[in-house]
């Protein structure tokens, strides 16, 4: 969605805003502005449509715009078209006040309504030019200062917001309000920094402070002051990021995805291993860091996990491995239904939120209404301080590092992870397996890495196939149990950034409609790990064959008898069976990655999709 960056201080802003923005494109956007202040000087606005390219070269990289004081904006279209005058920042007729916003104003046609029945003009569709007029207005009307002028529009407004806002009057200094839509502070010597996400700063400070909802912001290159609603000063600790500057670099691969793949079996690796403790041979689970204790296990009636996209298909992974091994209820659901259902929750029920981003609206809201039944809450997070990790009851960090490609790959492996660590968790605590077989389960873990880097290294017959199947109109995925949840995400990964349309059916449910579908050459990938389904599934795959598909069969090696059905088979390292996604995802990612580049496609960042969904 959109992205914010900020920076006052002694250097050029322009250059500064625009190197943070292009760190942020990966977050999808429609066009881009910074403004920047040189001095007690107005504002220079510069704005402009489609990629950030455009903006650069009308800058010159920013060289041109003189100021060491500015914000800048990429806008991922909401209210009104993608446009040079919708895009941000906007400002009032005076330049008095102005500013940028990523969120949604609920109640925007309200506000407009009163501020035209007080002499406002509109030029945009807008709801942030709303915003930074309400601003203008409370702080001209009571002669307000700009905190007090904010904490007004604070409470008058409706929605999520992270505002960014320069007043005419005060040329040293920078204001920022949030609620809901993630912001951060970055501090440096005799300079700051603001962003709506780490990596637009990363390469200048990794030292944070974190606004909070509901609170506001006065940056000046000497350092931040924090305010909360009443406009009292409050106090926020200072935190480091702990991710260096080139994860969120390309590195010589040709895109972020294809990198993100290759740091699979650190990531997965690393994230294993900071949820065990003691030698091999002894290894055992532990979820200290998160809070989680085994009497909050004891206790737990049943699991629900909720998330959206890839993280809810980790969750339908979890589910089979987490009901097999420990015998309790779990139920896994799309935040966006769950949060307007109203949920039936045990009291000593637990909510497991799945997000890479930490900051996904519907999840988020998710947790919220959890939380307000009284239910305890667990997240499964990359990104450390967002606001979900910071909400939940009981965090798990996944140690992927920045994901910066669309399509997720390394956290979604690395939340698989934790989603296994906790099943074992839960069936140790539960006495469904004793420390023998949590140790056998661990060992097998550990071999995880290893053998997604096998995968990894057998790349090119996929590339060929995908060079092959590059004008593909429609694409079937078909399996049971977990290889069902492989189905889910091997056919997101294909449609997301290559746009076949594709789609992913429980094996068995074919026959109830979808089998119409099937006709010559149609690519149907039968995903067939699971020893207790193999047969059932081989069946399905006879049935679409002989109607005309074309079979990809997926297995493990040993099954060689896929072939006999299969048209083209591709095989994974065995490992146990409960396990199986996080080693036969990484075909059908390659698979969706190999088809997107065939294709032409921009791969780390496909049409209308955005890193961070922060909306609703
Ligand atoms: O940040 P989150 O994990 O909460 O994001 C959830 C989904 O938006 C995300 O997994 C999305 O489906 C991916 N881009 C798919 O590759």
């Amino acid at each position: 969605m959109c992205g914010i960056v900020g920076y006052i201080g002694g250097k050029k802003a322009a250059p500064i805003l625009l190197d943070g923005l292009k760190k942020l494109e990966y977050r999808g956007y429609d066009s881009a502005g910074i403004a920047v202040r040189d001095g007690e000087k107005k504002p220079t606005i510069i704005k402009a449509e489609g990629k950030l390219q455009v903006l650069s070269e009308k800058t010159a990289d920013g060289e041109s715009v003189k100021g060491t004081c500015g914000i800048g904006h990429t806008r991922w279209a909401t209210h009104g078209e993608p446009s040079k005058i919708n895009a941000h920042p906007h400002h009032t007729d005076d330049d008095s006040v102005v500013g940028v916003h990523n969120g949604i104003i609920e109640n925007y046609k309200e506000l407009r309504e009163k501020l035209l029945r007080h002499d406002y003009k509109f030029y945009s569709e807008t709801d942030t030019e709303v915003a930074i007029k309400l601003i203008d207005y409370y702080y001209k009307k009571y002669d307000m200062g700009p905190i007090d002028a904010l904490a007004k529009t604070m409470v008058r407004i409706r929605g999520s917001y992270a505002l960014v806002v320069m007043f005419a009057d005060y040329p040293g200094e920078i204001f920022v309000a949030r609620k809901e839509s993630p912001m951060i502070l970055g501090l440096g010597e005799g300079e700051n920094f603001i962003a709506s996400d780490v990596p637009a700063i990363l390469k200048y400070t990794r030292k944070v402070q974190y606004i909070g909802n509901l609170e506001m912001g006065r940056v000046t290159a000497e350092g931040v002051t924090f305010f909360d609603l009443n406009g009292d000063e409050i106090e926020k600790p200072v935190s480091t990021i702990e991710w260096d500057a080139e994860a969120a670099e390309k590195g010589g691969y040709e895109h972020f995805m294809m990198k993100e793949i290759h740091e699979q079996p650190k990531v997965v690796e690393d994230t294993i291993r900071s949820f065990i403790t003691g030698e091999e041979g002894a290894y055992k689970v532990n979820f200290t860091e998160s809070g989680l204790t085994e009497e909050d296990i004891k206790k737990c009636s049943g699991v629900h996990i909720v998330a959206c996209g890839s993280a809810y298909h980790v969750g339908v992974s979890t589910q089979y491995v987490f009901e097999d091994l420990a015998r309790i209820p779990v139920r896994v659901e799309l935040a966006s239904e769950f949060r307007y259902r109203k949920p039936i929750l045990g009291k000593d029920d637990l909510v497991i939120i799945i997000s890479q981003s930490g900051e996904t609206a519907d999840s988020l809201a998710a947790l919220r209404e959890s939380k307000e039944q009284g239910v305890k809450t667990l997240a499964i997070v990359n990104v450390v301080g967002s606001s979900i990790a910071r909400e939940a009851d009981f965090v798990c960090y996944t140690l992927a590092g920045p994901e910066i490609a669309v399509a997720t790959t390394k956290a979604y492996s690395t939340q698989l992870i934790v989603g296994y660590l906790l099943a074992i968790q839960f069936a140790r605590v539960l006495d469904k397996l004793d420390d023998e077989q949590v140790n056998n389960y661990i060992d097998d873990l550990l071999t995880i890495p290893g053998k997604i880097q096998k995968v990894i290294d057998d790349k090119e017959r996929l590339q060929w196939f995908a060079a092959k199947y590059a004008n593909a109109k429609d694409v079937f995925f078909i399996g049971r149990g977990i290889d069902y949840a492989i189905c889910l995400e091997g056919s997101l990964k294909m449609k997301e950034i290559s746009y076949v349309h594709s789609e992913a059916y429980a094996a068995g449910e074919l026959k109830h409609g979808t089998i119409s579908l099937i006709e010559d050459g149609v690519l149907v990938i039968g995903v067939a790990t699971q020893s207790a389904l193999y047969e059932k599934t081989i069946s399905n795959m006879v049935e679409v064959k002989s109607r005309g598909a074309y079979l990809m069969g997926l297995t493990s090696y040993g099954s060689y008898d896929l072939e006999d059905t299969a048209n083209f088979t591709v095989y994974v390292p065995k490992v146990d069976e409960h396990f199986a996604t996080s080693v036969a995802i990484i075909p059908l990612q390659l698979l969706g990655y190999y088809l997107a580049v065939a294709r032409g496609l921009d791969v780390d960042k496909p049409r209308n999709l955005a890193k961070s969904v922060t909306v609703e």
